[in-house]
């Protein structure tokens, strides 16, 4: 068994995280993709997949976030209404014997986005929406107290962005040791809340690989940054060397500013990219994928060949 498979047993058996995904997602090669990027090499990081029941980059955190909970409990949580955060903690908190309670803001409206929330009132026990962003506040305090009546409640980080959570991450860029020949050149995501490139940079730290790890910044700066984003790295890696399992520091970060308008609003470099990975087969959401997909279009000088492009948003 390789020192990753070995780690990431190792991380299971101390943290007990539950089981919500099938792991490991598939890398999959896209050498059309690439071809029409002119690089060299393509993979992608199938995150989509990470679940039958509903996928994303979010299962990842959620085994460790709801594991250890009563059954019956109320995991309550916040985002926008075409989070796939919340859609994914109420479809898996139902899967771990629970349910969910969404506080949402209102986010530009899209076929896709919209989908979500039309699942997300589906599936969670309860929502509250505000009518605006300034008001979310009201809605998260509203939410957390009729909660109580539903059962015993358990708050999650907007994002799920919680150093446990990241320790998810860390998993899912360990597998790909044993799914690459040799490190890729970079590896690129879109940056929220933070939690994702968190657990990749301690992943390439881990593994002592030169791979960059980009985060392509899809939300407002006071959310999506390199010092939240570290802050939850480190936290993420003391608390395993708490339980024993030291880690080498996370890998450096690079952030690069893709929002545009605002968060969920589509640019046009990130539709071009939703577009031709469309005619790929592949559907990329406006506010996550698309953005973080659109620097591989517009690379300027930024001088990589071998990427691996981490595929977040599953359709619900
Ligand atoms: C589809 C999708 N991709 C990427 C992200 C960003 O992940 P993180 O919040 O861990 O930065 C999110 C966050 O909600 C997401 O829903």
């Amino acid at each position: 068994m390789s020192d990753a498979a070995q780690l990431i047993q190792k991380i299971r058996a101390t943290l007990a995280p539950c089981r919500l995904g099938e792991w490991p997602t598939p890398l999959e090669p896209a050498p059309a993709l690439a071809r029409a990027l002119g690089l060299a090499e393509l993979a992608l990081k199938r995150e989509d997949r990470a679940s039958q029941r509903y996928g994303g980059n979010k299962v990842r955190g959620l085994e460790f976030l709801l594991a250890g909970a009563s059954p019956g409990t109320v995991f309550v949580t916040v985002g926008g209404t075409g989070s796939t955060h919340c859609l994914a903690t109420a479809v898996h908190a139902a899967a771990a014997g629970g349910r969910a309670a969404l506080a949402q803001f209102p986010q530009p409206v899209t076929p896709l986005s919209e989908a979500v929330a039309t699942a997300c009132e589906q599936r969670a026990a309860l929502v509250v929406r505000a009518r605006m962003r300034a008001t979310l506040p009201v809605a998260m305090l509203e939410v957390w107290r009729r909660a109580r009546a539903l059962g015993p409640r358990r708050w999650i980080p907007g994002g799920g962005a919680h150093p446990r959570a990241v320790v998810g991450h860390l998993l899912a860029g360990l597998e790909l040791t044993a799914q690459t020949a040799h490190p890729p050149d970079a590896i690129v995501l879109p940056l929220g809340t933070g939690g994702t490139a968190a657990g990749l940079a301690l992943a390439v730290g881990a593994l002592g690989w030169p791979t960059r790890v980009v985060g392509v910044r899809v939300a407002p700066i006071v959310i999506a940054n390199r010092w939240r984003t570290l802050r939850l790295a480190h936290a993420a890696r003391r608390l395993l060397a708490h339980r024993g399992v030291p880690l080498p520091a996370p890998c450096s970060l690079e952030i690069v500013d893709r929002l545009g308008e605002g968060y969920g609003h589509p640019t046009s470099d990130g539709e071009a990219a939703r577009r031709l990975a469309s005619e790929h087969g592949l559907t990329l959401d406006s506010t996550y994928g698309a953005k973080a997909f659109g620097l591989l279009m517009r690379r300027g000088t930024w001088n990589v060949q071998r990427v691996v492009f981490w595929h977040t948003f599953a359709v619900p």
